[in-house]
C-alpha cells in the first residue's frame, strides 16, 4: 500500500535522509500501547455516535487488538510516525473501506498529545511507587540508626554532632516533596485533549467526555487549540524530574564521599561498585557517580523542552515532536535512578564506629559549649561565641582552666566564678548529650527523629 498520507497532496517521496530527519518512529515506541488505546476509545465513541457502523467498529477493534498482540515490531518503520504506520497496518488488515474510517473527526495532533499524556500518566504512577519505596528504605535505615552518631557538616566542614537518622531523614523529607510534586503534576497531565482534532475541533458530533472517560482521564483540556499545542505539562514533568534528580545527585555525591578511605562511613554492596582495569585493589562507586552524572542529562532534557516550546505560535507545530524524546529520556533516567538509589541505600554497609569516631572531630561541640556558657553564666551568646572561638584556635577540646583563662581576657572574669563547672563542660563536650538536647521538632534527638519518621510513615500510608 502506498503511503496513505502522501498519495494525495504530494507528488515526490522523501529520500532516506529526509525520512530519518522527520520521523518520530523511534520515540513513538514509547507511545505505541497508548496509541492503540486511543484508537480503541475513539472508534468506540464514533460507533456510539453513529459516525461509523457497528460492523466497521467491530472489525476495527479486532484489527487494533491484533496489532497490539503482534507488537510494534510488526509495524512498518518507514512511516513518519506511529499513528500513520498503525493506521496503514489496520487498513492493510481490514481494508480501506473499514479501516479508513477510524480517523474521522481526529487529527494526529490531538492523537499524539493524548498518547503522550496517557503514557506519561502511567509512568508518573510508577515513579510515585518507586519514590515511596525509596522513602521507606530511608525511613527504615533511619529507625535503625537513631543513635548512630556522626559529624554534621556545613561547607563540608565538621559543624555539630548529629545522627545518621537525622541525616537520612533530611533526604527522606526531600524525596517526600518530590513525591508531592509528582502527584501534583499528575493532575495536569491526566487531562484529555482528544476530540480537538487538528486544532479547530470537528464538525462530527464527537463525544469528548466519552473518550475522556474511556481512557480514564480526570477531565478535558477544553480549548481545542490549547489541547493540541500545549506541552507545559511536559515542561512541568521534566522540572519535577530534574528537581528529583538533583536531590538524588546530592545523595549520590555523599555516597561517593562517604566511600572514600578518608571518610569510610559506608561501603557499597559489590554489585553497585566497579573496579579498575589496571589497579587491582580498586572498588569504585561508579553507580553513584553515574547517577550523579545522569542528573545532568535530566537537567539538559528540561532545558531542551523549554527551548523547543519557547515562542511557538499557536497551534500545532511540528517542533513539538522534538519534545517527546526529551521527556522520555528524562523519565527513563529518573525512574531508574530512584530504583538504583533505593538498592544502593538498602544494601550498603554502614561503619558506625568510623561515623561516631569523627562525630566530635574538629571541635563540633563548640556550639553547645557556647550555649552552656550562655545558660549557666548569663553572658550574651555573642560573648560566648568569642570566648569559644578563641579556644577553638587551640588543639582539641578545652578544659575549664583554659576556658577561664580566655574568659579573663575577654570579659575580665572567669566563667567558673559565674557558675561553670568541670562537669558542665564535660557535658557540653559530650556528643551524645549534644544530640539528645537538640530535641526541638526536627532536631537530631532520637525522640524527635522517632516522631519525624512516624509522621513520614503515616503520610506514606495515606498516599
Ligand atoms: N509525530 C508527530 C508528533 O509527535 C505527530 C503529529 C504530527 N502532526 C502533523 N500535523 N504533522 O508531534
Amino acid at each position: 500500500m502506498s503511503d496513505i498520507l502522501r498519495r494525495g497532496r504530494l507528488a515526490s517521496v522523501p529520500d532516506e535522509e529526509i525520512i530519518n530527519f522527520t520521523s518520530s518512529m523511534n520515540a513513538d515506541k514509547w507511545i505505541f500501547k497508548a496509541d492503540i488505546l486511543v484508537d480503541l476509545a475513539h472508534t468506540i465513541m464514533l460507533k456510539e455516535r453513529k459516525i461509523i457502523k457497528t460492523e466497521d467498529c467491530k472489525k476495527i477493534l479486532k484489527g487494533l487488538l491484533t496489532i497490539k498482540e503482534e507488537g510494534i515490531e510488526k509495524l512498518d518503520h518507514t512511516y513518519e510516525d506511529i499513528h500513520i504506520s498503525l493506521e496503514s497496518r489496520l487498513i492493510d488488515m481490514v481494508g480501506e473501506d473499514t479501516g479508513g474510517r477510524m480517523h474521522s473527526g481526529r487529527s494526529r495532533n490531538d492523537e499524539v498529545a493524548t498518547c503522550i499524556r496517557l503514557t506519561l500518566r502511567n509512568d508518573l504512577l510508577l515513579l510515585m511507587e518507586d519514590l515511596i519505596a525509596l522513602r521507606n528504605t530511608l525511613n527504615d535505615i533511619s529507625s535503625e540508626n537513631l543513635d548512630t552518631l556522626m559529624p554534621g557538616f556545613t561547607h563540608l566542614q565538621h559543624a555539630q554532632p548529629t545522627t545518621l537518622a537525622h541525616h537520612l531523614t533530611a533526604h527522606a523529607n526531600a524525596i517526600g516533596r518530590d513525591l508531592e510534586r509528582t502527584r501534583d503534576c499528575y493532575k495536569r497531565v491526566n487531562l484529555s485533549p482528544l476530540g480537538a482534532a487538528a486544532f479547530a475541533s470537528t464538525g462530527f458530533d464527537l463525544d469528548r467526555e466519552r473518550t475522556c472517560k474511556l481512557l480514564g482521564f480526570d477531565g478535558l483540556i477544553e480549548n481545542s487549540m490549547d489541547a493540541v499545542s500545549s506541552r507545559d505539562f511536559l515542561i512541568e514533568s521534566a522540572a519535577v524530574f530534574a528537581n528529583l534528580m538533583i536531590n538524588l545527585s546530592k545523595m549520590a555525591e555523599e555516597i561517593v564521599i562517604w566511600s572514600t578511605s578518608e571518610f569510610a562511613f559506608i561501603e557499597l554492596d559489590d554489585r553497585y561498585a566497579s573496579t579498575s582495569s589496571i589497579m587491582p585493589q580498586k572498588k569504585n562507586p561508579d553507580t553513584a557517580e553515574l547517577l550523579r552524572g545522569k542528573s545532568g542529562v535530566a537537567i539538559g532534557s528540561l532545558m531542551s523542552l523549554l527551548a523547543i516550546c519557547k515562542a511557538l505560535p499557536l497551534s500545532y507545530n511540528r517542533d513539538l515532536q522534538e519534545a517527546t524524546p526529551n521527556i522520555m529520556r528524562s523519565l527513563e533516567i529518573t525512574r531508574a535512578s530512584v530504583r538504583i538509589m533505593n538498592g544502593m541505600m538498602a544494601t550498603m554497609s554502614i561503619n558506625k564506629e568510623n561515623m561516631a569516631g569523627l562525630a566530635t572531630a574538629g571541635f563540633t561541640t563548640a556550639t553547645e559549649l557556647a550555649d552552656t556558657m550562655v545558660r549557666v553564666c548569663d553572658i550574651p551568646f555573642r560573648t560566648a561565641h568569642q570566648i569559644v572561638g578563641v579556644l577553638a584556635r587551640g588543639n582539641g577540646e578545652p578544659t575549664l582552666g583554659e576556658i577561664d583563662a580566655v574568659a579573663h581576657n575577654v570579659i575580665g572574669e572567669s566563667l567558673s566564678s559565674r557558675g561553670l563547672t568541670e562537669e558542665m563542660v564535660e557535658e557540653a563536650l559530650d556528643p551524645v548529650l549534644n544530640v539528645s538536647k537538640r530535641s526541638v521538632i526536627g532536631g537530631p534527638s532520637p525522640d524527635s527523629m522517632k516522631l519525624l519518621i512516624k509522621s513520614s510513615r503515616e503520610r506514606i500510608a495515606n498516599d
